[in-house]
């Protein structure tokens, strides 16, 4: 299939990127780069063995530019990741994040409809379960209340896609909610490359390894779980990666709308993290315990089983890999993409 790719220069799209194309499939990349480079494509494409990936620098806002996209190209499907991402800015410019996520979201699916292209994938998150009312997690668990304005964009994103498609049925909507997205690319060529102080917990553990940061704050050792800490579904971005190849198969047979969880099954708290990441890579990680932090939830992991039972799909990679490529990443990239 020929793919359209939205934010397909970021942490999760250049993984994507790397298995649509060894499952066969080709890929157009539209990105505004406001929270990645041109290197990034640059090192997937090495990575791939392609010369080049088809790049429009665009945003998802800007109707006639995705126009013009859709004349030059006929898709087959388009994968959705471009979208703003960070918590705590959300709280501090919620209009941003409704303007970009949604609005974006909006034009290009207007965009798509008016080309007769109805076969999305959208990049929604575990945020939307609010304060989950099952665990594990299986997709029948109602949505719940989010903490913040991103989450809050990736809940109304899934009602307006479903809405949609109920409206349409020529659209085929995969919804993939992902867990804990960790981990980097085997070579250590690609991975996560966060702008500023890390709001995720693996990315802050690499940038103390790297001895960036002085300690990690662990935020909260009194909640009801085994060691006190956050229980988290962690996968692998790889293995995430994979499961939107394996999504196309459901847009293939004319799914209409689906939801699927994209995690583990397999809860880790915080620190078990540490102690993997510390056991793994032989290196220290100094830590000192912080109050909670607003908005988060003692326990979180999923049921995967409905997309192995229905995509075949079912993460491979454990957490030993997960700290393992993290590392490998941050140490040979100290500062990311920045470094080339
Ligand atoms: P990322 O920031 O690395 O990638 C997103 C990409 O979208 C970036 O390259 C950015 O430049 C681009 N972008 C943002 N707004 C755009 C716009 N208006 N037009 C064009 N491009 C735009 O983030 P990621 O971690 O790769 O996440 C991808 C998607 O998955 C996002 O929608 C994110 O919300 C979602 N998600 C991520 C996580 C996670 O932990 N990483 C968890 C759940 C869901
Ligand atoms: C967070 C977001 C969620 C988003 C997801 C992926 C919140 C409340 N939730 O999920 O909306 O979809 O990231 O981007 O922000 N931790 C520490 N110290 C740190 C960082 C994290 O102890 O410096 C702990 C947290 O308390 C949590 C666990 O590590 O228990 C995982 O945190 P994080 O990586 O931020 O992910 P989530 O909070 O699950």
């Amino acid at each position: 299939m020929k793919i359209l790719v939205t934010g397909g220069a970021g942490f999760i799209g250049t993984h994507t990127l790397i298995e649509l194309y060894r499952a066969g499939h080709t890929a157009v990349v539209v990105d505004n780069l406001s929270n990645s480079c041109h290197e990034a494509l640059r090192r997937t494409a090495e990575i791939i063995g392609v010369d080049g990936i088809p790049f429009y620098e665009c945003d998802i806002c800007d109707r006639i530019r995705l126009e013009l996209l859709f004349c030059d190209h006929q898709f087959d499907a388009c994968i959705h990741f471009a979208g703003k991402k960070a918590v705590g800015e959300s709280v501090e410019m919620p209009w941003e994040y409704y303007d970009n996520n949604i609005g974006g979201t909006l034009t290009l699916v207007d965009v798509m409809r008016r080309h007769g292209c109805r076969n999305i994938i959208f990049s929604s998150s575990a945020t939307v379960y609010g304060e989950p009312a099952e665990m594990p997690i299986t997709e029948a668990c109602p949505k719940g209340v989010c903490t913040n304005p991103y989450g809050w964009t990736k809940s109304m994103i899934e009602q307006i896609l479903a809405d949609m498609q109920r409206a349409d049925p020529q659209w085929n909507v995969v919804l993939l909610r992902y867990f804990n997205p960790v981990g980097a690319h085997p070579s250590g060529r690609i991975g996560e490359d966060p702008n500023g102080t890390p709001n995720n917990l693996m990315p802050y553990i690499t940038q103390v390894a790297v001895g960036k940061r002085a300690e990690l704050g662990v935020f909260g050792d009194d909640y009801p779980t085994p060691d006190g800490t956050g229980v988290r579904d962690y996968i692998h971005v790889v293995d995430l990666a994979a499961g939107h190849v394996s999504a196309l198969q459901a847009i293939g047979r004319g799914c209409g709308l689906e939801v699927y969880n994209l995690g583990t099954g397999h809860g880790y708290s915080v620190l078990d993290m540490v102690k993997a990441f510390e056991r793994v890579n032989g290196v220290h990680v100094p830590y000192a315990i912080k109050p909670r932090r607003a908005g988060d939830v003692a326990t979180c992991y999923s049921d995967p089983s409905k997309a192995l039972r229905e995509l075949g799909w079912q993460a491979r990679l454990g957490i030993d890999d997960m700290v393992r490529d993290s590392w490998n990443w941050q140490r040979q990239n100290p500062d990311g993409f920045a470094a080339d």
